[in-house]
């Protein structure tokens, strides 16, 4: 008796002790943009747009609506990343708990091959897979947002690209972050337009300059019209294969004709009281999410302190193994039989990582996991739920900064370089330093790996958390973050999005981070535990919705211009 009371007590005493403080003070970014709201909202990486889509909201429309309106007016505000010359993918989670995936994804061109981005002594050409036509994947935006709206939608399709239309004819004043990247990209633009493009002009972008985008209104315009056909045949599709002809691209009429936006089921799966829903191949997002989740689930976590080097060794070690299985096993699994099941097995992921390294595990130790044998036989993000109890999370891209640079002549749109995100020869990394293999090689109709990981956090029958990022090969790893600071670390929402983010994906064999995120005395025991670190710019762009107590908290992430309404 006397045992089992000090046995009770003890236990409570370990599960009452106190949470370490942080050896540091927390870094975050000051400004993050929240707001809290009653029903429903959207956020998003532009303020405009994120109004647009509020705009479906306020008259209505469900979250499906909104996110429809918040793609094409993200296409128009945020040329970047937002478009419909790019693909992308949606996870939903409707108020009935039915979840969906779809995936909008660029497509290989027919007349790609796995060798297309080699020089005759198998090196991988400089650039070709990133800018001018032949870096373009067959974009799936349009095609998605019609198959979404088909499913879901209940304002005509034409109502939601009101917006959009009048923001691209009339314009909009550009923020100074926006007004820089116009114009550190003019000579690229210059340089891969044959005509003049509204994003070029000759004195340099100043914030508050107004961008007006006639050809994209008409665009937009006429895809409100004619729904999918607008853009995958007649003159549209004659404009981007025109355009494809001029820069050295291979989309024909023929692949844009029989491009297929495709619903898919969504990766589910536990990580302590949650429901995560998140993205299946062709993204690498949702089963890389889940594995990190489910390696830190047994290390107590929550006993550690937010940024202590004993959290960050163990999410960096836990990182660095399943980055090492994302290059070997992940790519489109219509083409390749990606091994879903064993990726996302407990025991498979658990013995990946039993206990804990004392030391840091070098990234030459680590290789893809032999997977157990299936025995039963998987940029720009934003965020929106509804007052019906709908929430959508949609991560979209163009893959690099305003894509190929390539705008259509005449439709006025940047065509995506997701080709890159292929796997040009094995052992070589793409532009993020991504290594793939034969899961990823290239082949006609496939479609390129992702690390885009659009994710819906459920709790308690209901959603609780919606949100994604952009950043390439950090995106997995910043959605990861966001969920344990709140999870684990118990952190607000806005803190949880605006603190310091740090990443690793196995190779190279190096921690990016933030700068000024990690305090010298943290630097120095990581470093003392055998890690490399590398201080970069920002990570990710976290726009994210939480249920609290208080009500819906939409949070935007402070780092660039995104917005909340
Ligand atoms: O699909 C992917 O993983 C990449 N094309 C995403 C690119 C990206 O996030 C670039 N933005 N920062």
């Amino acid at each position: 008796m006397r045992t089992l009371f000090f046995l009770l007590l003890l236990i409570g005493l370990v599960a009452c002790r106190p949470k370490p403080q942080s050896t540091q003070s927390a870094y975050v970014h000051p400004s993050v943009k929240t707001k809290l709201v009653s029903t429903g909202g959207v956020t998003c990486a532009n303020p405009y747009a994120a109004e647009a889509g509020n705009s479906i909201l306020k008259a209505g429309g469900n979250a499906i609506d909104a996110a429809v309106t918040t793609q094409f007016a993200l296409a128009v505000t945020f040329p970047l990343g937002g478009n419909i010359g790019g693909g992308g993918f949606m996870v939903i989670r409707w108020h009935d708990g039915q979840t969906q995936a779809l995936d909008y994804r660029e497509m290989a061109p027919s007349g790609a091959s796995r060798d297309m981005y080699l020089d005759d002594f198998g090196n991988v050409l400089d650039s070709v897979s990133r800018y001018g036509g032949l870096a373009s994947g067959v974009p799936g935006s349009v095609a998605g947002m019609v198959a979404a709206h088909e499913r879901y939608g209940t304002v005509p399709f034409g109502k939601l690209l009101a917006p959009a239309i009048k923001l691209a004819r009339e314009g909009f004043p550009i923020t100074q972050i926006e007004a820089n990247r116009l114009n550190k990209y003019k000579n690229d633009f210059l340089r891969f337009n044959r005509a003049p493009i509204a994003f070029v002009k000759d004195s340099p972008w100043q914030a508050g300059d107004t961008l007006r985008q006639p050809e994209l209104a008409n665009t937009l315009e006429w895809i409100g019209k004619q729904g999918k056909d607008g853009f995958y045949k007649g003159k549209i599709a004659q404009a981007i294969v025109d355009e494809m002809k001029a820069t050295n691209g291979i989309i024909t009429l023929e692949d844009l004709a029989q491009y297929k936006a495709i619903w898919r089921k969504p990766v589910l799966g536990h990580y302590r009281d949650y429901q995560i829903i998140s993205m299946p191949p062709p993204s690498s997002g949702g089963v890389t999410l889940m594995q990190l989740l489910e390696t830190v689930e047994s290390f107590r976590m929550d006993t550690m302190a937010f940024h202590s080097p004993e959290a960050i060794h163990l999410m960096v070690e836990a990182e660095k193994r399943v980055y090492a299985d994302r290059a070997t096993h992940l790519g489109d699994a219509d083409f390749y039989p990606v091994p879903m099941e064993g990726l996302l097995d407990s025991v498979y992921i658990h013995q990946r990582m039993p206990a804990i390294p004392e030391k840091a595990t070098p990234a030459s130790a680590i290789s893809a996991g032999d997977l157990p044998p299936e025995e039963h036989k998987n940029t720009t993000h934003f965020s929106i739920v509804d007052s019906f109890g709908n929430a959508v999370a949609t991560t979209t891209t163009i893959n690099s900064a305003y894509g190929s640079k390539v705008v259509v002549q005449g439709a006025g749109f940047f065509m995506n370089n997701e080709m890159d995100d292929f796997s040009a020869k094995p052992g070589v990394p793409n532009q993020f330093g991504l290594l793939g293999n034969e899961a990823n090689a290239i082949e006609p109709g496939k479609r390129m790996l992702s690390s885009m990981t659009p994710t819906i956090v459920a709790k308690d029958g209901q959603w609780w958390m919606v949100l994604g990022s952009p950043g390439g090969s950090t995106i997995i790893t910043s959605v990861f973050q966001t969920i344990v600071n709140v999870t684990e670390f118990g952190l607000a929402g806005d803190k949880a999005v605006a603190a310091g983010r740090f990443h690793h994906q196995w190779r190279p064999d190096t921690i990016f981070v933030e700068k000024g995120v990690f305090s010298p005395r943290v630097q120095e025991a990581l470093r003392k535990k055998g890690h490399h670190i590398f201080e970069r710019g920002h990570i990710g762009a976290v726009d994210a919705i939480f249920r609290t107590d208080e009500g819906i908290e939409l949070v935007a992430d402070p780092r660039w211009d995104d917005g909340v309404d």
